[in-house]
């Protein structure tokens, strides 16, 4: 069993969506025997814009086509992802690896993969919040992964930035969440 741990705040030590991946991770690693983990933090260590000439690249591609789990740390910036988590996904979503078009439209070729995704907002963004029309996140990262056929699993910390009271509440429910994914 492999699980790929996948890091993208720049907030460090501070970071909501770290706290999320390393209670994950702790969860996952305390429910399987012998797994192995792979981390790739993508602040400390990242890729640049893709290029035609990064496709001949496939070692990216190859961490995450060989993980059985993949837990992703995804904090909102500006609604959306980091790039540095952008430049991550356009080496894994690739033509004739991960999908591919069929004469009845795009066809995701991942299979039995378990994706976690640890989410954290600054704002609210549930069904009628005035700020859910800009969720381009949660949206955005259920899209792709179905793209490739992979359902995601969510956990979600949000309103983040209303009060350091409201954040720290927000962040203990969500990482009880993280309690039942090795369930
Ligand atoms: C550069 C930047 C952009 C942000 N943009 C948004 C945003 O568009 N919407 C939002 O709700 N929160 C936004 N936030 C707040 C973060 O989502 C929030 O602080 C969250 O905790 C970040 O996750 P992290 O603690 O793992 O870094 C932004 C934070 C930063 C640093």
């Amino acid at each position: 069993m492999t699980i790929l741990r996948i890091d993208s705040s720049i907030n460090g030590e501070n970071s909501a969506s770290r706290a999320l991946t390393d209670s994950i991770v702790e969860q996952l690693k305390a429910a399987n025997w012998g797994e192995q983990l792979v981390t790739r933090d993508l602040v400390a260590n990242p890729l640049p814009h893709l290029t035609f000439d990064a496709f001949a690249d496939t070692s990216v591609l190859d961490e995450f086509l060989a993980a059985d789990i993949v837990v992703i740390g995804a904090p909102m910036y500006n609604f959306s992802v980091p790039s540095q988590l952008k430049a991550w996904i356009d080496r894994i979503a690739v033509a004739g690896k991960t999908f591919h078009y069929t004469e009845n439209g795009p066809e995701g070729l991942v299979k039995g993969k378990r994706v976690i995704v640890a989410l954290a907002r600054g704002n609210f963004y549930g069904e009628g919040a005035p700020a859910a029309p800009l969720e381009h996140l949660e949206t955005y990262l259920k899209g792709v992964f179905n793209f490739i056929g992979v359902e995601p699993e969510f956990v979600i910390a949000e309103g983040l930035g209303v009060s350091p009271e409201h954040r720290e509440k927000a962040l203990a429910q969500a990482v009880g969440e993280t309690l039942k994914l090795a369930a």
